[in-house]
């Protein structure tokens, strides 16, 4: 409860700086023709991060900026430029579209993003949108950590995931796990699959989740496995997703999601 109160009044202050800062649209298409363009769009889209309250939800105590956090029970992913843990296969322009509609080939928002971007981000201007993807693209990979390596597919856990993702999953988010643009999120390259603390993984699909609908993209359902699944095939499904198609990530047990019920 306090989380959504927070969300919302981050939301509103944001939305206030997108109005504020609609004056700075035609500042940026303006510098858009000049050779320091970049540099002057990175920096009004550091203003406008600055200020959104972004880092505050996207970093935990002690930790990096922007370098992941966890709110409750959804994963509020890392935004660095990392392209297993982070937003390193994404391009400016895809965050821009999802910050604008709360959808792009990647991902759907439907946590506690959804009302920053319903209440907020979803109003930007295309250019600050842009900008802000420009500046979260300036930022530097975080340095190399030590690289998991995935579990085998001979794995007990795995090949049980394996035949429930066929029948249960690949409909929707396809065998090879990369979702439909706009409307499935992809489990490749995710950093919500491949998070540390699997709370988002557990809590979506224990209960399910609706993803935001906004003027430009319709809102699509997960369904919930909490009443159908065991725990035990939760863990497993998951353990499947977290360690395929490039995924490399520690199991999640049926013990975790036992919790999370
Ligand atoms: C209230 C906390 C909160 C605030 C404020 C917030 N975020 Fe998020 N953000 C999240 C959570 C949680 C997610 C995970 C997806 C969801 O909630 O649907 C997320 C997801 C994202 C994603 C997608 C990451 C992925 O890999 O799927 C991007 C990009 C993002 N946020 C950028 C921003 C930017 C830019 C701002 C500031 C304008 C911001 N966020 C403000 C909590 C927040
Ligand atoms: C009917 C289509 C459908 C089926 C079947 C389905 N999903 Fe989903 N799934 C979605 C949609 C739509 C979303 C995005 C909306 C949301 O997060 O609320 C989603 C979101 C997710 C997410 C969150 C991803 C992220 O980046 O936030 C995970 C993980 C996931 N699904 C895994 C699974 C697994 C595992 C199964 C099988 C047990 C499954 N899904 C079955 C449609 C489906």
């Amino acid at each position: 409860m306090g989380q959504a109160k927070s969300a919302m009044s981050i939301g509103v202050s944001l939305a206030a700086v997108a109005i504020g800062f609609a004056a700075m649209v035609n500042y940026a298409a303006a510098q858009s023709a000049q050779p320091e363009a970049g540099a002057a769009v990175i920096a009004q889209g550091k203003t406008l991060v600055d200020s959104g309250g972004c880092a505050g939800c996207h970093t935990a105590a002690g930790a990096p900026a922007f370098s992941g956090n966890v709110l409750g029970t959804w994963n509020a992913p890392s935004l660095l430029n990392d392209p297993h843990n982070g937003l390193g296969t994404w391009t400016a322009d895809d965050i821009a579209a999802y910050l604008r509609t709360g959808h792009n080939r990647y991902a759907d928002a439907s946590g506690p993003m959804a009302a920053i971007i319903t209440g907020s981000t979803s109003k930007l201007s295309a250019a600050d949108a842009d900008a802000i993807g420009a500046y979260l693209k300036s930022l530097p990979a975080p340095a190399a950590g030590a690289t998991a390596a995935a579990l085998p597919a001979t794995d007990p856990a795995m090949a049980a995931g394996q035949h429930i993702y066929t029948d249960e999953c690949a409909a929707c988010h396809t065998e090879a796990g990369t979702g439909l643009a706009n409307l499935f999120p992809s489990l490749v390259a995710s950093p919500v699959v491949a998070a540390a603390q699997p709370v988002t993984l557990v809590h979506v699909l224990l209960h399910g989740a609706q993803s935001v609908g906004t003027a430009q993209a319709t809102a699509a359902a997960m369904p919930a496995f909490g009443g159908q699944m065991s725990d035990q095939q939760i863990a497993d499904v998951l353990t499947y997703i977290r360690n395929s198609w490039g995924n490399a990530a520690p199991a999640v047990t049926a013990a975790q999601v036992t919790a999370a019920r």
